[in-house]
């Protein structure tokens, strides 16, 4: 209930003010002078302020000031005597929403004030949503508010700050290149370049050169002195992608890069000195490779310094929404369509499938539905049936790889109906216990399901977990 204040001196307007905003239900108080209404102000949180300009102790405009310094979202409105209206121009710059001449309409009264509130709670809404935007934005294009992903956001703001070689890791697709892009351009090498190389993408006769450049004659075919990747990202910052595919040989000069900040081109023996913030990343299980010897200790060690782990997209289901809109919003700006959104039961298996080719996946997802449906909601006919699980049998099923039958033997009744009962409490649990969405999730009946619930007892394995099962 919001809170009126009404200051008046003439105590039958105070009253009738009084009786009639508790009838539009609200709270309210009253004050004959400003002391009184600075004692209430003390107390209380007040929404609207109601103040007659012309008081015996201070003027309206000084209590104005001296109420919106005690509670700056107060909101103050002016009534003020035929004849005042170049103090109530004053009064409206000195802070106060709208004023009302004596005599008033009661129903004036009452839209002031509901206008009123309704601005402020615009402006409160605005202000939420730029503090959201701001953070959510910070890093240029990456949209993320998950835990996760506010941690990775952290991490790049802190080591942006430094020279420090970084090491991003995640699945394809997660977001590394923006990441690098986000330490560069939140970092002071920010106005020099951000030189990328794709250490995969490059034939490994031609990484060296690309990298490290090379003279004229170097190799046949190298008919000028070309300067190298590394020459070029002078005072900026170098992106090595797919560090874990780059030869062993390579991996020794850069190693000599990352320790003393020089190299000699291919074919010279000129060493180049050069001031370059090395990001790497890789979707390759580095520890991995150290050990099979693919990768060398001693490179791994000095790139490892700060590694930022960039979650898979399945474990942040929560950003999946922010996403989904991000992209709807691009693509309906690059090809002139006016998709809404995505329809919410579509909406809840883009939050349940696994996304292996993640951020990625989802983006080439939506870009195939906008331009296949051009306009309105996004619904699960129009997901690609590998993620929609649309047509039976295409559906997806679990993995069996780990099953043995052992020697001894086994029942396969029994083992058959404990899969079947994980897999109910699996769905359950995801959908939040709620047994219509669970059904959904198995491609079952609902009756279906709840049949097996009950044959299986799952009731009781779930009540003594404390949940309730919904959906009756
Ligand atoms: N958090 C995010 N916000 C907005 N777009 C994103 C986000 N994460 C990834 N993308 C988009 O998804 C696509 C893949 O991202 P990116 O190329 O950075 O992934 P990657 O981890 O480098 O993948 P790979 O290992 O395959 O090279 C890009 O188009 C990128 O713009
Ligand atoms: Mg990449």
């Amino acid at each position: 209930m919001a809170h009126v204040l009404v200051i008046d001196d003439e105590p039958a307007i105070r009253l009738a003010l009084r009786k009639f905003l508790k009838e539009q239900n609200y709270e309210v108080s009253i004050a004959a002078n400003s002391d009184e209404a600075f004692k209430v102000l003390e107390g209380d949180i007040v929404d609207v302020a109601l103040v007659d300009l012309v008081m015996p102790k201070m003027d309206g405009i000084e209590i104005i000031n001296r109420m919106k310094r005690m509670q700056p979202d107060l909101i103050p409105i002016v009534i003020t005597g035929f004849g005042t209206i170049t103090s109530a121009v004053q009064a409206m710059k000195a802070g106060a929403f709208h004023y009302l001449t004596k005599p008033f309409d009661l129903d004036d009264v009452a839209s002031v004030i509901k206008t009123a509130l309704e601005h402020r709670g615009l402006k409160e809404e605005n202000r939420i949503l730029r503090d959201q935007l701001h953070k959510e934005y910070r890093f240029a294009k990456i949209v993320g508010k998950s835990e996760e992903m506010a941690a990775v956001f952290d991490l790049v703001e802190k080591v942006a700050a430094t020279d420090s070689t970084v090491l991003l890791l995640g699945e394809s697709g997660t977001g590394k290149e923006l990441v690098a892009r986000a330490v560069h351009y939140n970092s002071r090498r920010k106005d020099k370049p951000l030189v990328t190389v794709n250490c995969a993408a490059i034939p490994e006769e031609l990484l060296e050169s690309e990298l490290f450049g090379h003279v004229k004659g170097a190799y046949t075919g190298a008919i000028a002195t070309v300067p190298g990747r590394f020459d070029s990202a002078d005072h900026g910052s170098i992106f090595l992608d797919e560090i874990g595919d780059m030869s062993f040989k390579l991996q020794v000069k850069l190693l000599r890069v990352l320790q003393e900040q020089s190299f000699e081109p291919v074919g010279s023996t000129k060493t180049h000195t050069v001031d370059v913030r090395i990001i790497a990343a890789t979707n390759q299980d580095l520890d991995r490779a150290v050990k099979e010897k693919r990768f060398r200790e001693d490179l791994y060690y000095r790139l490892n310094v700060i590694p930022i782990r960039i979650p898979p997209l399945r474990e942040r289901t929560s950003d999946i929404p922010l996403l989904t809109d991000h992209f709807i919003r691009k693509f309906n700006e690059a090809n002139g369509c006016g998709i809404e959104g995505v329809e919410k039961a579509a909406m809840r298996v883009l939050m349940t499938y696994r996304w292996p080719g993640n951020v990625r996946e989802l983006e080439n997802m939506i870009e195939r539905s906008a331009v296949l449906k051009k306009q309105g909601l996004i619904e699960t006919e129009d997901l690609p049936e590998k993620i929609s699980g649309m047509r039976d049998g295409d559906s997806a099923t679990v993995k069996t790889a780990k099953m043995d039958v052992p020697e001894t033997g086994i029942s396969l009744r029994k083992s058959v109906a404990e899969f079947e009962t994980e897999l109910i409490l699996k769905a359950l649990e995801k959908t939040g216990w709620n047994k219509n969405k669970a059904a959904r999730l198995l491609k079952l009946n609902r009756t279906t399901l709840v049949e097996k619930i009950r044959k299986r007892n799952i009731e009781k394995l779930i009540r003594r977990t404390g949940h309730n099962v919904q959906g009756d």
